[in-house]
Order: structure tokens, then C-alpha cells, then sequence
């Protein structure tokens, strides 16, 4: 049976990192007989310059018929002059809305051969692994009303709402309960509830959740302690569980303890299990065009479609095999480079995944 992926590969360092994740998707198509057909479709600002809207009408249908999506970056500042609603990243934000991917899966994971080059300690991240559960479809991303009003003294105001609905709040809590089942059972909901009512809501909704789930230990934080506690002791944790802008922040603190943002890959799921896979970085506009981008959190998101979304966890087994065996021959792109390492450029590390895959068999 054939499966339809659709290749968003956006803006910046987008196009360079797709690249290479879709010739490692291809050879394992091809290997393995996975009967992926990939397509492709514009989004963010490659979309605004062709069409004049981040969000083509052409992409959202695609979007919606293929099985699952691999997404690489959007977003420039060729197109931050433009108003917050025309911007490239409303055409993320609007693909996770309308599809319904409310549960964003970051995974914080150190791998060992890049531990020196976390800015920790080696030995407050040796063996890091967290999972940062983010509701991604809701909160102040999303609340109304919004916008920037004039006030009758003709000062200007911009304004955001955060709103949580019970229902929003418990199915991304279930979804923390269910992985910290998987994992070590240890979740953490992280909060304001001493500041914003949307967040005390959101403390009683997961407490009443604990009862479903006793055999998982729930723990509450708040956002500005988890902040700390990332910083201080991140091997406290195992899942975490936190709304839509604290997880966007605590994700990117998280992810940099395991050495570089530039190696994790996250998953948006909706309510079946249909998923659009994405790195955790952005489109990186600084070193856009320039061939040294880091291509393996991609390459892991690729991985991670296949696992959750495609049902063939063996074959994300092999990538993720692959790209530790890269590590362990000393490549590195810019971003996780150290001293006594090899630095290669964006299209080598997708050469070394490559063949890393190929002496498997
Ligand atoms: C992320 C990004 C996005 C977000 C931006 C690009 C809209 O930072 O995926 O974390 O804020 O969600
Ligand atoms: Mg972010």
C-alpha cells in the first residue's frame, strides 16, 4: 500500500537539510519496499514570494490527503516587515491549526559522543533524555482577541489572550500520561497556576487526569522553576507536560543541553495518530546557502514519521543507528564541532548518514 508524504522543505537553511533527509528517506524506501511516495509543496515564505499567502490553498490540501508530513524550516527576514498575520510562520501555525496537531513530542536526548559539546557539565547531562509533551493548537498562540487597538489617549496596545479549554487541557494531558507509561513514568506539568487562571485550570484538569493513571507520578512546576530546574538538574526529569509558549521555550533551553538544537527532531500529532515531523530549529537565515547547516535533526524527524506515523519503527531503528555511527566516526557539522572531531558540511553528513545506512546490509 502506498503512503503519500508530503516534503514541506520551506525557508532558509530548509531546502539544504530536505535534502538530505529525503535521500535518506528514498534509500530506505527503496531498501526496505516502504511504497512512500513523496511529494512536494511550498510553505512560509518560499510561499508568500510565489504566491502571496504563507499558506497556499494547494499545500493545506495536500496536506491534509497525505499520510504524514516532513517539514524543514520557515521563516527570514526577508519577510519580517511584513505584518505578524501575512508572516511565514502563519503558515506553520495555521498547517498545525487546521490539521489538528495539538501534541507536539520533543524529544531531549544527549547523545554520548556529543556530551562535551552540551553547555553543561558532562556530568549533569551524561544519559540526558526528556520528553517535552507541548500542546501546540492552543493558548496564547491561538486565543482571541488579539492585535495591536489604539486607546482613547491615542497610546497603542497590543493585546493576546490565553485561553485553555477543559477539553484542550486533558487531551494533551492524556497523551503526557500515556508516554511517561512508556518511559520511566515520571510526569511533570508545568504551569503559572499561581499567576494565570488558564494554567490553575490546567493544574486541577491533570490532577483529576492522575486518578486514570496512578501508576504514573505527577508532579507540578512552575514554568519559571522547570526554567531553572532544566538548567540546574535535568536528569530530574522524564516527561514533561506544559502548554503551547511554555513548551515552545522550554523546548529550546532543552534542547540545548544536549549539545545543539541542530540534532532533535519532534513530532505534531493529532488525534489518529497522522503527524507532521519537524526539527526543533528554525530556518537558521545566517547560515542559509552556505552548505554547513546540521541536516540530522531532520534526518531524525524522518525517522520519527516513520516510527510514530508509518508504523516502521525497525526502519527508524536503522537511521537512528546510522546517525550515532556518523557521530562515532568523528563527523560533525558546525554547531556540535569540537576539538579532535571531523567538520563537514550539510551534503557530507547526509553522505556519511547514507552510508552509514548502506553498510548496515
Ligand atoms: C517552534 C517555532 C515556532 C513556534 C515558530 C516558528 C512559529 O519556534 O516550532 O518552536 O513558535 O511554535
Ligand atoms: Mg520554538
Amino acid at each position: 500500500m502506498t503512503k503519500k508524504i508530503l516534503i514541506l522543505a520551506g525557508d532558509g537553511i530548509g531546502p539544504e537539510i530536505m535534502q538530505e533527509a529525503v535521500k535518506v528517506l528514498q534509500f530506505v524506501n527503496d531498501q526496505e519496499n516502504l511504497g512512500l511516495e513523496l511529494e512536494q509543496a511550498l510553505l512560509g515564505g518560499c510561499a508568500i514570494d510565489a504566491t502571496g499567502g504563507p499558506l497556499p490553498e494547494a499545500t493545506l490540501k495536500l496536506a491534509k490527503e497525505a499520510d504524514s508530513i516532513l517539514l524543514a524550516a520557515v521563516g527570514g527576514p526577508k519577510w519580517e516587515p511584513l505584518p505578524i498575520a501575512n508572516r511565514p510562520e502563519k503558515g506553520l501555525l495555521g498547517i498545525r491549526s487546521a490539521l489538528e496537531l495539538f501534541a507536539n513530542l520533543r524529544p531531549a536526548i544527549l547523545y554520548p559522543q556529543l556530551a562535551s559539546a552540551s553547555s553543561l557539565k558532562p556530568e549533569l547531562v551524561a544519559g540526558l533524555d526528556i520528553l517535552i509533551v507541548r500542546e501546540l493548537v492552543g493558548g496564547m498562540y491561538f486565543g482571541k482577541p488579539r492585535g495591536i487597538r489604539t486607546l482613547e489617549n491615542g497610546e497603542r496596545e497590543g493585546f493576546n489572550t490565553l485561553t485553555y479549554k477543559e477539553s484542550e487541557i486533558e487531551r494533551i494531558g492524556r497523551i503526557g500520561f500515556e508516554m511517561a507509561r512508556k518511559r520511566n513514568k515520571k510526569l511533570c506539568s508545568v504551569d503559572k497556576a499561581n499567576v494565570l487562571e488558564a494554567t490553575e485550570l490546567w493544574r486541577e484538569i491533570m490532577t483529576k487526569l492522575n486518578k486514570e493513571y496512578p501508576d504514573v507520578q505527577l508532579s507540578h512546576m512552575y514554568v519559571d522553576n522547570a526554567a531553572m530546574q532544566l538548567i540546574r538538574a535535568p536528569k530530574q526529569f522524564d516527561v514533561m507536560v506544559t502548554e503551547n509558549m511554555f513548551g515552545d521555550i522550554l523546548s529550546d533551553a532543552a534542547a540545548m543541553l544536549t549539545g545543539s538544537i541542530g540534532m532533535l527532531p519532534s513530532a505534531s500529532l493529532d488525534k489518529t495518530g497522522k503527524g507532521m515531523y519537524e526539527p526543533c530549529h528554525g530556518s537558521a537565515p545566517d547560515i542559509a546557502g552556505k552548505g554547513v547547516a546540521n541536516p540530522l535533526a531532520t534526518i531524525l524527524s524522518a525517522a520519527m514519521m516513520l516510527r510514530y506515523s508509518l508504523n516502521q519503527g525497525r526502519v527508524a531503528d536503522r537511521i537512528e543507528q546510522a546517525v550515532s555511527t556518523v557521530l562515532d566516526q568523528g563527523y560533525r557539522t558546525g554547531d556540535i564541532f569540537t576539538e579532535g572531531t571531523q567538520k563537514v558540511g550539510t551534503a557530507q553528513m547526509g553522505e556519511a548518514v547514507l552510508n552509514a545506512l548502506k553498510a548496515q546490509k
